[in-house]
């Protein structure tokens, strides 16, 4: 029997991605192992989308082999796509085989390949394909609380500055009708949460049925808890899904919207095709249809040419909104995006550096300022880990909430009552209520 040991970097897609990875080499006989001492295979599942992340797989690829020249070392996810046969022709890394995202099911046969001695070739298999959606694949969910489910993959946008479009090829949606079976049984198992993935969830077409829809059914045909999804472009956000997400106690009330920059010079380099203004037309929207709403974003800073003054475009829209949360990166030149062949990466390191220092400093003071909102209040919360002495759990904003409560074990995967006592700009410190 083949010991397979799988790392995940990236995103939510990613981890999803893991999950059905491992459903179908269980599915072929293989064993999924935790630790990667006993493992025959080990598999690393990439992210590309900033050179950092690249950089950490090239050292763990070399750290692997280092440690045992024997282990087969295989490359799934993102970087799969994009290094291509690259990652095969320089024998330094010693890679053994490739599968892209769209290539998981044949996984197996590329594994068998590799291990079989007399096979001379490396295996690799990077198709991108038009239709694949694995919506005949039930993923191998590790998680207690929470269930990624991708309803869409793929992406259409090009942004200039991203890797996701040729990474992971063109958009394509899982039917409506398989996603609502999938939840009922996700339900039937004991699953109180799912967030629904998507590189640009607003394009969830199947059928007739846009996403607005979708979210409507999933309400209406599941009992499932909470409801999350990931992540819309401001650029299409359908009004009516705000009405549906105001309307159903199930959908959280939290949104991921990303901003990516201020100024509309720089929006329009990017190719985010909307403008500063239509952005806050479009929280302003969103908070006059759900009072209290939590955001979070993404945001690039020193995009090439972005100057300081524009800069503060985006330092002005994050005082205005307030955002709960926000992931903030500097911007990282990727091979062949259209960001790369065009404009120079010509804002200096230490110039990025400065600004996101800048943005992260603000950040932290909205953060605190809005997670100040939930104290003295009560929460419910999904409980996702106990380590011994605290409960730890999110709120429907997705506020991380510490609970002591060293003698009350609360049980994973279920839904407790707290009281918040306390705010920090990580999340929130709360004491639990008798039940
Ligand atoms: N599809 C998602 C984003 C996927 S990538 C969406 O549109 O929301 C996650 C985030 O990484 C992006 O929102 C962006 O902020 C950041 N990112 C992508 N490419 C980048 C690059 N070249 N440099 C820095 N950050 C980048
Ligand atoms: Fe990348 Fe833009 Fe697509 Fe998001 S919407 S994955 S940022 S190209
Ligand atoms: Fe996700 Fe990284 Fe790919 S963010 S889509 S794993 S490039």
């Amino acid at each position: 029997m083949t010991n397979v040991y799988i790392e995940t970097y990236g995103c939510q897609m990613n981890a999803y991605d893991t999950e059905l990875v491992q459903s179908i080499l269980v599915d072929a006989n293989m064993h999924i192992i935790p630790t990667v001492d006993a493992a025959d295979v080990a598999l690393l599942n990439t992210c590309s989308v900033r050179e950092n992340a690249n950089n950490k797989v090239l050292n763990r690829i070399h750290a692997l082999k280092r440690a045992n020249k024997t282990l087969i070392v295989g490359i799934l996810g993102c970087m799969a796509t994009n290094f291509k046969t690259q990652l095969l022709d320089n024998n330094r890394l010693q890679i053994d085989l490739i599968a892209g995202p769209d290539s998981y099911k044949q996984l197996p046969a590329l594994i068998a390949d590799a291990v079989d001695a007399t096979h001379s070739d490396k295996p690799f298999d990077v198709t991108l394909s038009e239709f694949e959606t694995y919506d005949t694949i039930v993923p191998n969910r590790t998680e207690g609380a929470n269930a990624w489910l991708a309803i869409m993959r793929g992406c259409n946008n090009f942004c200039t500055f991203c890797v996701v479009p040729y990474t992971r090829g063109r958009e394509r949606s899982r039917s409506a009708d398989s996603i609502i079976t999938e939840i009922n049984d996700l339900v039937a198992k004991g699953y109180k949460q799912v967030t629904l993935l998507g590189q640009n969830v607003n394009s969830y077409r199947y059928g007739n049925d846009t996403f607005t829809d979708l979210m409507r059914r999933i309400t209406q045909e599941t009992a499932i808890d909470r409801i999350r999804f990931t992540s819309p472009h401001p650029k299409d956000f359908p009004d009516d899904l705000l009405d549906v997400i105001a309307a159903n106690p199930a959908i959280c009330k939290q949104i991921h919207v990303p901003l990516q920059a201020g100024n509309d010079r720089i929006l329009k380099k990017m190719n985010r095709t909307y403008t500063q203004s239509e952005f806050l037309t479009l929280i302003h929207k969103m908070r006059d249809a759900i009072p209290g709403v939590a955001l979070s974003t993404d945001i690039i800073v020193g995009f090439p040419t972005e100057t300081y003054d524009e800069f503060l475009d985006t330092v002005r829209v994050c005082e205005t909104v307030k955002f709960d949360h926000a992931y903030i990166f500097k911007y990282s030149e990727r091979p062949n995006t259209r960001a790369a062949l065009k404009f120079p990466d010509d804002v200096p390191l230490d110039e990025k550096t400065q600004r996101i220092t800048e943005l992260v400093k603000l950040q932290k003071k909205h953060s605190l300022h809005q997670n100040k909102r939930w104290v003295n209040t009560v929460q419910s919360i999904l409980v996702e880990r106990w380590d011994g002495e605290t409960v730890i759990g999110r709120n429907d904003a997705n506020v991380l909430v510490y609970v002591d409560a060293a003698h009350n074990r609360a049980a994973i995967g279920s839904f407790t009552n707290v009281f918040v006592t306390d705010a920090s700009p990580h999340g929130l410190r709360a004491r639990a209520l008798s039940q």
